[in-house]
């Protein structure tokens, strides 16, 4: 049973109100939240890697400077993420540690490969358009400074799937071999995407907890089916194919049906075995050691200008 102080916390929630880092919350609703914020902040630095592949190989300098303010975005939706978790009670260097020793979970799909160039526009378009699918709901998740957070990253993410959509546009006016490197791309990370969502609803742990406390406002299920359903149609105007012969309009649902998730696959990947995890988590501690000066000098002239005064 409830006690006065959630009841009264629950309440607060159902009227709509946001919940700030000063107000008493229930530990489990303090821990969930240090959950999925933490878990989105590792997703969003993890997320540079692979893309960060591709900078030193662009095809051209438009693409070039795209793509690196691409990646420097998602560095900023990170230290957005961490610092909104921070204001929760807990260290991000103790939030870091625990990626690097491989104990955090990030998304999924950042441990696949990227291997050819119109991997980066389907990154933009299937994986930041999932992502956007997912965060705009939470920008009216009942924690504030998180809601807050995915005001801005919405916005920039959703410029990061127009560059994709753009990129594979682009590409699909080409050469016949730059044709099938779009549709190899988005045949490799298709699957993937759909799994970002999470487990099916019925698989699901954390959601109705979730749900009730307003942290999660749309279900796994239905964001993954509201995606398939603003996909299939660009995928059309594109002139690719999805890879999954049970995609098929649904007049009686008004909804696009698909073929089954690999669940087994999304778990193996999940659990650390997937085709780039443990080379992931390999640059991540190499980036830590080798950042070392960098953050000893930041902290350094940090310290210089208060012994100053600030000048
Ligand atoms: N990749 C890795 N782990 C996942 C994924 C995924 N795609 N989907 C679910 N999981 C994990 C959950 O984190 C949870 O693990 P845990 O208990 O160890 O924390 C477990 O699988 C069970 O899943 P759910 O009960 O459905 O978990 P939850 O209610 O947290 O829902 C979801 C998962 C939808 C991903 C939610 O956490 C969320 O909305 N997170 C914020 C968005 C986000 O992190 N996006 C990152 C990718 S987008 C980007 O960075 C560009």
């Amino acid at each position: 049973a409830l006690n006065e102080r959630e009841v009264e916390f629950n309440g607060h929630i159902a009227e709509g109100n946001f919940v700030e880092p000063a107000d008493w919350m229930p530990e489990r609703y303090r821990k969930t939240l240090i959950r999925q914020m933490s878990q989105h902040a590792h997703s969003e630095v993890v997320g540079m890697l692979p893309e960060g592949n591709w900078i030193l190989r662009a095809p051209t300098l438009k693409r070039k400077a795209i793509l690196i303010a691409k990646v420097q975005d998602e560095a900023g939706h990170g230290l957005y993420l961490y610092s909104a978790t921070e204001t929760l009670g807990v260290d991000r260097e103790n939030l870091y540690e625990d990626l690097l020793a491989g104990r955090a979970k990030y998304s999924s799909i950042f441990n696949y490969p990227t291997l050819n160039w119109a991997d980066v526009g389907v990154i933009g378009w299937l994986v930041d358009g999932a992502a956007i699918m997912n965060q705009v709901p939470l920008t009216r998740c009942s924690y504030g400074p998180y809601a807050r957070a995915m005001v801005r990253i919405c916005k920039e993410e959703s410029f990061h799937q127009r560059q994709g959509f753009d990129l594979l546009l682009q590409m699909m006016q080409g050469t016949h071999e730059q044709k099938e490197m779009v549709q190899d791309a988005v045949n490799r990370w298709w699957w993937p995407s759909l799994m970002m969502f999470g487990p099916e609803d019925k698989d699901s742990v954390h959601s109705d907890e979730s749900k009730a406390w307003g942290i999660k406002r749309i279900s796994n299920d239905e964001l993954r089916q509201s995606f398939v359903d603003a996909t299939v149609p660009q995928a059309e105007l594109l002139g690719i194919t999805l890879p999954d012969p049970d995609l098929k309009w649904d007049e009686n649902t008004g909804h696009y049906r698909f073929g089954k998730i690999d669940w087994d696959e999304f778990w193996r990947v999940v659990s650390g075995d997937g085709l780039c995890n443990r080379d992931r988590i390999a640059t991540k501690k190499a980036a830590w050691r080798e950042g070392a000066w960098v953050r000893e000098a930041a902290q350094a002239y940090a310290r210089n200008l208060s012994n100053n005064g600030g000048k």
